[in-house]
């Protein structure tokens, strides 16, 4: 058995389309998820929607009792920009969302449970799409307005922001590519300009809070960076470059900026796009530059690393042919192929089980990121389904003890630790039917019934004896139903 340290507090997390439902309610408009659902359902894998989700929106109280529970000390979820500015921008507010949102966080801190505000989880305002979405640079304004509004509405009470939650997969999957809304698939392009938007609108957003509210609220603000591992196959000298390349692109894209003490994005990457520009016979690299007036707006902008982890990839150059992705394009960029080698597999390919991948990561984030204060706000296991989890248990028990080595061993400041999910909820382009939830969710029932899975159970107990305890017990099962 290990013990937790006093400063690290736990707790667990959703985002506001992967829940809430009531997509038409009162006076919300579309967002981006919406749109891509309802025209093209054939890209969601079981081509289900999140119209109605866990109906979050309208059983909201069944939500916060399951936290009461479970006894976490904080509760992160996201606002839907759209659900509080119809327009998406800040000209109207509307009170139906303004109440939804002002509700629970009440409720949240009646109950000494500390709200974590994620501001953006992909649910861009479809109509700011319309307008080019994060390709335009005017979204950086259209940002900052929207979290001045929340700020102002909210900052009374909620003391930790997270800006924009997983800029990677916003960029790469929506704009480079088509696995996620808005589908641009501006391959080799899209991902890149996006990427320098999004980095620049957080930064926006927490100069906001600096300036205007920091002061009196006395909160901190911060980005959540998708840290999932980049390693090499072998460490022969070409696949040791192939992962010092992948990590870069994969992580360093957006960290490198807010992060390191020379800003900008990271050379790897700079060097390997403007070189493949250039063959590819581009005028200029397909990846945008910062100013320098941008590089020393953006440097410092995070007042915590939030973490979001699953899983590692291995990289290697040996059997990368050029041509076996489409050129341009991001992959193409890293140029290398990769491979989750041999390790037991979850539900999807992110899942795959490698706990020392979450070590080498938070070092990672300590070596290359200054050593920040590293706030976990995102690990977990998605399965099929199953009250009997035991495998969610055991995957949540070796990260637990390799992130207790990072904090032990390697000296890493990890203040938070956050499980996704708290209950099943609509994973993206998987649809409904992958399961990471502490809690199962009958999505044929009106009602959305809610009941404690092991797993849930077993984190209530982890959470109130503040120990790792090895052994994984499921013999029995509780009833508790929500
Ligand atoms: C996202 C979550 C998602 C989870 C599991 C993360 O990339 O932030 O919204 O459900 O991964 O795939």
């Amino acid at each position: 058995m290990r013990t937790f340290p006093k400063g690290l507090q736990l707790g667990v997390a959703t985002a506001a389309y992967q829940i809430e439902g009531a997509w038409n309610t009162a006076d919300k408009t579309p967002h981006i998820w919406d749109t891509m659902c309802h025209n093209n359902p054939e890209s969601i894998k079981d081509r289900t929607n999140a119209d109605d989700a866990c109906k979050s929106f309208e059983f909201y109280k069944r939500d916060i009792e399951m936290l009461k529970f479970l006894g976490v000390q904080f509760y992160r979820f996201s606002i839907s920009w759209t659900r509080v500015l119809p327009t998406g921008f800040a000209n109207k507010i509307s009170e139906t969302g303004y109440e939804y949102y002002n509700n629970i966080i009440n409720d949240l801190v009646a109950l000494n449970i500390e709200p974590v505000v994620t501001m953006y989880h992909w649910d861009l305002p479809q109509n700011l799409q319309d307008l080019g979405g994060w390709a335009n640079p005017l979204i950086v304004e259209w940002f900052g307005d929207y979290t001045r509004v929340l700020y102002k509405l909210f900052g009374d009470r909620v003391k930790t922001w997270i800006t924009i939650n997983e800029p990677k997969q916003i960029g790469l999957f929506g704009y480079g590519g088509k696995r996620m809304a808005p589908q641009l698939n501006a391959s080799g392009v899209g991902e890149y300009l996006a990427a320098k938007n999004l980095v620049l609108a957080h930064a926006r957003a927490w100069h906001i809070y600096d300036e205007e509210f920091r002061d009196v609220q006395k909160g901190v603000c911060g980005i959540t960076i998708a840290s999932d591992f980049r390693d090499a196959v072998t460490d022969s000298a070409e696949d040791v470059e192939a992962g010092l390349d992948a990590v870069q692109f994969e992580i360093g894209l957006y960290s490198h900026p807010i992060f390191s003490s020379k800003g900008g994005f990271p050379d790897r990457v700079v060097k390997r796009v403007a070189a493949k520009s250039a063959e590819q016979g581009y005028s200029r690299s397909r990846l945008p530059e910062f100013t320098l007036e941008e590089i020393e707006y953006v440097k410092g902008t995070s007042d915590f690393y939030g973490f979001n982890h699953y899983s590692t990839r291995f990289y290697t150059r040996d059997t990368y042919k050029s041509g076996s992705n489409p050129i341009p394009s991001y992959d193409d960029d890293i140029g290398a192929d990769f491979t989750y080698l041999d390790y037991e597999k979850g539900a999807l390919p992110h899942v795959t089980v490698i706990p020392h991948g979450i070590r080498k990561a938070l070092k990672w984030v300590k070596d290359n990121c200054n050593n920040p204060p590293i706030f976990i706000t995102e690990n977990g296991f998605g399965t099929f389904g199953g009250l009997k989890d035991p495998e969610r248990i055991s995957y949540y028990i070796k990260y637990l003890d390799s992130i207790l080595d990072a904090i032990e061993i390697d000296g890493c400041n990890v203040t938070r630790y956050t499980a996704w999910s708290l209950m099943d909820n609509f994973e993206w382009d998987s649809g409904l039917s992958i399961k990471f939830g502490l809690f199962e969710v009958d999505f044929n029932d009106e009602k959305k019934k809610r009941t404690a899975r092991s797993s849930a159970v077993w984190y209530k107990k982890l959470i109130a004896t503040r120990l790792l305890d090895y052994n994984i017990n499921v013999t029995e099962l509780e009833e508790h139903v929500f």
